[in-house]
């Protein structure tokens, strides 16, 4: 390790994971379904029929994964609270044994000398509300911002950095655009409606987590290192689209305080079309953040494609007029996703240029990779590629750091295996992996590789 780059003194080194993806006890404590339980029992939506209704079975054993955190090193976990397990239908009073679980977890941290991360919102929306239009409809961003006063009143003496709402793009787009995760809706511009009141819901939500004592507030982004498969105008303006419709969508309104316009249609025209948009709400979104949280794992090589969609309303609202070529002669991953470790520094500098000061201080909430784990006859986990995957991105970060971009931590997706959403427990991202029949815990290579380089750094100061 002693050629690893250093970090600033106070860079934070985690894992994190969210809770439909681990808990389980789906039935327990008043918890209300959610719309990952309703979508995982429609026929072919998650490979294999899985479900959550037992995953690593964290709720019960959670005692066991603050051990492998503490054994870990890590200065840092952040994990998602479950919404319709503090609010079962979405709205009206906590459920006291809900937040009692997240009660126990964040103390159980403390005592282990780690600090709790919170993300609010990590795709679990509540049945209940889909019902009534899930984030189609506006009053899902001013329940979202009653349930994040519910959490905070409970947790922020004790939780020093909030994350109101992970990856949006994936619930506003693979929920309502082309249906691939919950709700499973393809609807094209609800989709859009769905994304401006994630955003209203998280401007909403930021005062309501400082007046409750939350010391630092931000968003999770899944931003993409987007570039052109040749240097034909026609590739370059489908970059342009696929930035636009990935990262600008979000990065324009929650920065600047305004709407992006790519080459052709302007999200604020289309917007502004509907009846979604009201005046204010702008200022609202732009809301001043203590960080960005960036979940970053593979870059998209895109070129010029035809609509896929005959309804022009929706042309924005999935990924139409560019596609994805893939990067040849990168490694990919166990869902196919090339690695190519640097795009992650190019991004981060991209970022720094585009918005200068304007940019919070960052953290990478999420970056790892799936893998075909299996456990060798020695019973140990020898997933080197893993290794090579978080050393890559790791020292990627580092350079971004070297170049000027304020990066505060890193986490690495995730401590556990769990359910990989729509393909269900079929991809493995640990750092420890979970045979699901027992529920037995074995950490992995990656593991001991990560506490090794966090010991490391520890010894450094
Ligand atoms: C991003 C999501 O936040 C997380 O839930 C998911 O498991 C990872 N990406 C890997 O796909």
């Amino acid at each position: 390790m002693s050629d690893f780059p250093s970090f600033p003194a106070g860079f934070v080194l985690g894992a994190a994971t969210a809770a439909f993806q681990i808990e389980g006890a789906a039935h327990e404590d008043g918890r209300g379904p959610s719309i990952w339980d309703t979508f995982a029992r429609r026929p072919g939506a998650v490979l294999g029929g899985d479900t959550g209704d037992v995953a690593c079975d964290h709720y019960h054993r959670y005692r066991e994964d603050i051990a492998l955190l503490k054994a870990l090193g890590v200065r840092s976990y952040r994990f998602s609270v479950s919404w319709p397990r503090v609010q079962p239908t979405g709205s009206g009073p906590a459920n006291a044994a809900g937040l009692g679980f997240y009660e126990r977890l964040v103390d159980g941290l403390l005592d282990a000398g780690i600090e709790p991360a919170v993300t609010l919102y990590h795709w679990d929306l509540p049945q209940a509300l889909e019902e009534r239009g899930g984030w189609r409809h506006r009053d899902t961003a001013h329940r979202f911002a009653d349930y994040a006063g519910l959490v905070a009143d409970a947790l922020a003496d004790r939780v020093p950095r909030w994350i109101t709402l992970n990856e949006p793009w994936c619930s506003a787009f693979l929920g309502y655009a082309n249906g691939h995760h919950a709700p499973g809706a393809r609807e094209g511009t609800p989709a859009l409606a769905a994304a401006h009141h994630l955003l209203v819901g998280h401007g909403l939500a930021v005062p309501v987590l400082r007046e409750a004592g939350a010391r630092e507030v931000g968003i999770t982004l899944n931003l993409d290192h987007v570039t052109p498969a040749t240097s034909t105008p026609e590739d370059v303006a489908a970059a342009l689209r696929a930035e636009t419709q990935r990262n600008l969508i979000w990065t324009e309104p929650l920065l600047e305080g305004r709407y992006a316009d790519s080459e052709d249609d302007t999200w604020e025209d289309l917007i502004r079309r509907e009846s979604f948009r009201r005046p204010g709400d702008l200022e609202v979104i732009a809301a001043p953040l203590d960080f960005l949280g960036i979940n970053y794992y593979t870059p998209s090589v895109v070129r010029n494609a035809p609509y896929r969609d005959p309804d022009p309303l929706s042309r924005t609202a999935d990924d139409n007029r560019f596609e994805g070529v893939g990067v040849p002669g990168a490694r990919h991953t166990a869902m196919g996703w090339p690695v190519v470790p640097h795009t992650l520094r190019d991004l981060l500098v991209g970022l720094r240029e585009r918005y200068g000061d304007a940019l919070p201080p960052i953290h990478i909430t999420e970056n790892g990779s799936a893998e075909d784990d299996v456990p060798a006859p020695d019973g140990a986990v020898h997933d080197t590629d893993r290794i090579s995957y978080l050393d890559g991105h790791l020292r990627s970060v580092a350079a971004a750091i070297a170049d000027g971009v304020d990066v505060r931590g890193y986490y690495v997706w995730s401590l556990l295996d769990n359910f990989e959403w729509a393909y269900g427990y079929s991809k493995r991202f640990g750092l420890v992996y979970v045979d699901y029949a027992t529920q037995r815990r074995i950490p992995k290579d990656s593991y001991h590789w990560y506490r090794a380089l966090i010991a490391d750094r520890s010894r450094d100061g």
